[in-house]
């Protein structure tokens, strides 16, 4: 083992098979047919995606599927397509047009009950995006301009992208929780020559203002032309104030030119389809940028596969439009495939912590896919909420965002479940556009905690600092060794940024900058990202293992573990803890800690100190900042940049307790 490799100690030996039920009627119903395709998928890639993508919409077909080698590989050479016709058009013949594209519900709720809901189907939806094309077209907004989408989760969100993809625009959706500044630098990185917003959303119980943020932004941000504002709130609420000759009402905008967008402009496979800011672990936002043809080739296929998709499904992806989850999986991937996804506006716990269970029943939502932080937050609440609604139209269950800890996995599965659904982990990035590991729900059995297996095409390695591989259960650095159609091509404005942050650890090979180690059945267990490991007493450990062991205990709802500086040892164990409702911290909680981490990885991992918070301080997306809590365990001051904090003041509580 090479003096800097990742050790893994948290063994984790359960299996979950699928049950004969599921596995009947599974797309892929075997590990056996799972390991023909998934050989197919690298032995043959032009046939395995031609054959794949068939059902999509091609107006010149590929002269080469794919070609050169990352940095550069290329994917569907010579293909030209209007991603929008695939996702919408194309259904209005093959007996869907009446069907529900989008079921959505807004977040106030009177009685029990939800106070707007509205039904889609593809036709309105072909209907809306062509008017919004239109607009786009009316306004000047031509093949390759960039537009910014600062909204909330309205089906508008869904119809302005779809919009952008007809026209040929780039689309930059900007999350709906973001501040002035960073929609600001944003706008400014791409140069966007339109925004597209609301004028507030409900969230939590309050309205986020959305178009002022916009008009502040705009102040500094002088490429924009025009906005198009949707105006979600009603009338009861403030008047929109539109700035003459910038600001339009989404209706004006319209009724501006409603046949313009009827042609959608066909562009080649690799046109740019959207950038999508994401942080790195410091420093400024990334523009990631994914092409046209194999971001949707990605998302079209895995949806199809990993969510093992039917007719009458309802799908929900709860995540906001503004991660790529939301891209991937709530309108690219679902809508390609004709299905029908639900899409709620707002928080879980709004007005109470039975929101989601209630949307389940309501609607009948056959596939539900969340993040493990929301999983937490269920268990934290209490299984009465889910307990209380009919669930029993679920059948399938996924997670995707951070490693789901066992004890997170097993509630999931049994209280949300009802022990009858799979549980499918999917290991992906903003960068991969879609699922890159995930073990498929029918055909073989999933471990808690692991990402499974890789999907086609797909050829995860770990490999150790110098570019050997490591042996099974041989932690080390997660590289994706193969080209993938639907991988980021470079980052906006930066391509030197884009070869240094992914293909400098290795040459010409993709670093996900994740711990990895794959076990003797092959299935990959993520330990979190490299940058994060920790040091203890020489042992390399991934956080996510130990904040797994510490949410083990029955009295945690969630955990972070950090490293902080000590002459000692090199580096001391903090973790970061915060109980669920109605748990005492205390010298008992914190020893029961410790000889939780000792019991299930070792003696050596005990934490040199546990600190008891109200909350951690997380990304929008849900993902824990570490960053800030190594500051903090240091006795520092918390820097860097804060501006993709969800809630400011839990810094400065932590802070303050440190004081
Ligand atoms: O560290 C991995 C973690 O999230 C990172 C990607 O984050 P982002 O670009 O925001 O995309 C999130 C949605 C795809 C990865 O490098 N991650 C994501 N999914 C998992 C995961 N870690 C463990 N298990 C997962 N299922």
């Amino acid at each position: 083992m090479s003096s800097d490799a990742l050790t893994s100690h948290l063994t984790e030996s359960r299996r979950f098979e699928p049950s004969a039920e599921f596995r009947e009627r599974a797309r892929v119903s075997s590990r056996e047919q799972y390991e023909a395709l998934y050989r197919e998928s690298l032995d043959d890639p032009s046939a395995f995606w031609a054959r794949e993508t068939r059902d999509l919409v091609w107006r010149t077909e590929a002269t080469a599927v794919m070609t050169g080698k990352p940095p550069r590989a290329d994917w569907f050479h010579g293909a030209s397509l209007n991603v929008s016709e695939s996702c919408v058009d194309r259904h209005l013949t093959s007996g869907a047009r009446h069907r529900a594209a989008i079921i959505w519900e807004g977040e106030p709720e009177a009685g029990g009950r939800p106070v707007e809901t509205r039904t889609l189907t593809y036709g309105e939806l072909h209907r809306e995006v062509v008017a919004l094309a239109g607009a786009l077209r009316a306004l000047g907004v031509e093949k390759g301009d960039r537009v910014i989408l600062y909204m909330g989760m309205v089906p508008e969100a869904a119809i302005a992208m779809l919009a952008c993809a007809r026209v040929g625009a780039v689309h930059g959706v900007v999350f709906g929780g973001f501040a002035v500044e960073a929609l600001r630098d944003r706008i400014n990185d791409c140069g966007a020559k339109v925004v597209i917003t609301q004028d507030g959303a409900f969230r939590r119980g309050n309205v986020v203002p959305m178009k002022a943020t916009v008009d502040r932004a705009l102040e500094e941000a002088k490429s924009v032309e025009k906005v198009i504002v949707f105006p979600r709130l009603g009338p009861a609420h403030a008047p929109i104030s539109l700035h003459p000759g910038r600001d339009l009402l989404w209706s004006d905008a319209l009724a501006l030119d409603p046949k313009a967008g009827a042609a959608p402009e066909i562009v080649d496979a690799s046109h740019p389809l959207f950038i999508l800011y994401t942080s790195g672990s410091t420093g400024k936002p990334k523009g990631v940028l994914h092409t046209a043809a194999g971001f949707l080739a990605g998302a079209h296929v895995s949806t199809r596969y990993v969510f093992d998709l039917r007719d009458g499904d309802l799908f929900w992806c709860t995540a906001d439009v503004g991660w790529v989850t939301g891209h991937s999986y709530v309108v690219y991937g679902p809508l390609s495939n004709g299905a029908t996804v639900m899409m709620y506006e707002g928080a879980p716990n709004a007005p109470d912590p039975g929101r989601f269970w209630r949307i389940i029943e309501r609607h009948g939502v056959s596939v539900l896919y969340t993040a493990p932080t929301a999983i937490r937050a269920f268990m934290r609440w209490g299984e009465q909420h889910p307990r209380a609604c009919d669930l029993s139209s679920l059948r399938l269950l996924g997670s995707v965002g951070e490693p789901i800890n066992p004890e997170a996995w097993v509630w999931y599965h049994t209280v949300i479940g009802g022990g009858r659904c799979p549980i499918v982990d999917t290991w992906w990035q903003t960068e991969t556009g879609s699922i890159m590991m995930v073990t498929l729900p029918g055909a073989t059995f999933a471990k808690p905690g692991s990402t499974g297996l890789p999907f086609f095409g797909v050829v995860p390695e770990v490999w150790r600092a110098d570019g050997t591989p490591a042996a099974p259960n041989e932690g080390g650095k997660l590289v994706l060794t193969r080209p993938y159609p639907s991988m980021l091509r470079t980052i906006w404005g930066d391509d030197a940024r884009y070869q240094q942050a992914y293909f400098s650890e290795f040459s010409d090979t993709y670093f996900t900058g994740d711990g990895a180690r794959r076990d003797e059945d092959g299935y990959f267990w993520v330990l979190g990202r490299i940058d994060d490991v920790l040091n203890i007493a020489g042992h390399r450990v991934g956080t996510a293992e130990i904040e797994s062991a510490v949410v083990g205990h029955p009295a945690v709802a969630e955990c972070a573990a950090v490293g902080r500086p000590d002459e000692l040892k090199g580096q001391a164990l903090v973790v970061f803890v915060t109980l669920k409702l109605g748990q005492e911290a205390g010298p008992a909680m914190r020893e029961a800690i410790l000889e939780q981490v000792s019991r299930d990885i070792g003696k050596f991992a005990r934490p040199d100190e546990v600190r008891f918070a109200d909350a951690l301080p997380k990304t929008r997306s849900g993902k824990i900042m570490r960053r800030f809590l190594k500051d903090i365990a240091a006795g520092r001051a918390a820097t860097g940049d804060a501006s993709t904090l969800e809630d400011l003041s839990v810094l400065a509580k932590l802070q303050a307790a440190e004081e």
